[in-house]
């Protein structure tokens, strides 16, 4: 019987600081980095799914870019020996400018990595600064000057929008810098108020000054228009790329596949079970060989149908509804009619030719959206 293929997730919980926004499982405890790759290496061998063609590998965080990079050449000769790498398609690395150097860059390239993926943020170093970030604009150009040297051609930027005190302006600004660094690929965030971080404090406390939803629909259809003029497709909500150049590991989530993830609050999704590691740092060190720290969630059909509507629904090209008629055995005309009808007629969704699919407008409210088609 051909392995089926897989994709697979290391989670590096460091960042050199953490940013004022980000609520990601991430800690600056460097000092722990030492033990965490002991025990990420542990979990990585003793994997019971190690009958699989990898197809994609994804090192994302945190930051991993904050840790040596021979830690990551580690991890990955950990990968090799206890996986099939030999069908690999795409290997990407999570960095944040302010923490590359040259020799780094050039041992991910060493080590097979393929592609880059740069919190830029912005390029507005007081927004920078803003947002608590430890990078400037020039260390921006500087890390891509860099990452073009080392032989990648693969990178893609991550952007932010929605910011304290935002305007039209610098968000025109920032995407003409973007677009002329010709990145095969750009994603872009708007600012989520998260729980227990410093933006949440000092917007309880009246000291953020956030655009209003009205301006929110103005960056996001500026944002969109701009970067479709400059050649990139939007293949995902926040996605955009060149042609070729969509996030392949990314795409195994969107389409509902099985992905294994290692390291601190990882999830993998197989043999339609959901895995996911203990959040608690201490706790993920002391594992080493005792892997017993996750919580197990069996997905049932009508977990999966939803999951793969939701997920699904994210892309630009939605879903076949062909495709999905077969994989999960349910027509969905037929049990959302309502639903459909009702979202088609505020324009926010659309099916045509078997494919159904949120229109730009109900890109813009997904979240409202996709609540009509869960239980
Ligand atoms: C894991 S980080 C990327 C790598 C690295 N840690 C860095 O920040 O440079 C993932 C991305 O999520 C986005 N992000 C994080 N917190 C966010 C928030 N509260 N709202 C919107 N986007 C956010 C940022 O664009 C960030 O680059
Ligand atoms: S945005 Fe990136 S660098 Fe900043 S705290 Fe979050 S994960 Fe760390």
């Amino acid at each position: 019987m051909m392995k089926a293929k897989l994709g697979i997730y290391i989670h590096i919980p460091f960042c050199w600081k953490k940013c004022d926004y980000c609520d990601f499982l991430s800690f600056s405890k460097m000092e722990l980095a030492d033990q965490y790759l002991i025990a990420l290496i542990n979990e990585i061998k003793a994997s019971k799914y190690k009958d699989y063609i990898i197809d994609t590998i994804y090192f994302g965080g945190g930051t991993p870019s904050a840790i040596p990079s021979e830690y990551v050449r580690k991890i990955f000769i950990a990968l090799r020996e206890s996986f099939d790498l030999s069908n690999l398609n795409e290997v990407s690395i999570e960095v944040n400018p302010g923490t590359l150097t040259k020799e780094k860059l050039e041992e991910y390239f060493d080590i097979g990595i393929n592609r880059v993926s740069i919190g830029v943020q912005s390029f507005d170093s007081n927004m920078l600064k803003r947002l608590g970030r430890i990078h400037t604009k020039e260390k921006v150009y500087d890390t891509i000057d860099l990452i073009r040297k080392a032989g990648f051609e693969n990178y893609s930027l991550d952007l932010m929008y929605g910011l304290p005190e935002d305007s039209l302006e610098r968000i025109v600004s920032d995407l003409s810098e973007a677009i002329a660094l010709k990145p095969k690929h750009i994603s872009i965030y708007g600012l989520i108020i998260e729980e227990g971080t410093k933006f949440e404090k000092d917007y309880a406390a009246g000291k953020l000054i956030l655009p209003t939803d009205e301006d929110l629909l103005l960056m996001r259809h500026h944002i969109n228009q701009n970067l479709l003029i400059a050649g990139y497709k939007r293949y995902e909500i926040s996605n955009y790329c060149q042609p070729g150049f969509e996030s392949r590991h990314n795409l195994i989530y969107w389409h509902n596949e099985d992905y294994l993830g290692f390291g601190l609050g990882s999830t993998s999704k197989i043999d339609n079970c959901r895995y996911r590691n203990t959040q608690v740092l201490e706790e993920y060190i002391d594992i080493e060989n005792d892997l017993a720290q996750y919580d197990l969630v069996e997905i049932d059909d009508n977990m999966a149908m939803e999951d793969g509507i939701i997920l699904g629904l994210r892309l630009s090209k939605g879903l076949d509804l062909i495709d999905f008629a077969t994989r999960y055995n349910i027509d969905i005309r037929e049990k959302y009619r309502e639903a459909i009808s009702e979202l088609e007629q505020l324009k926010l969704i659309s099916l045509e030719d078997d494919q159904l699919r949120l229109t730009e407008n109900g890109f813009d409210v997904a979240n409202y959206c996709m609540v009509k088609f869960l239980s």
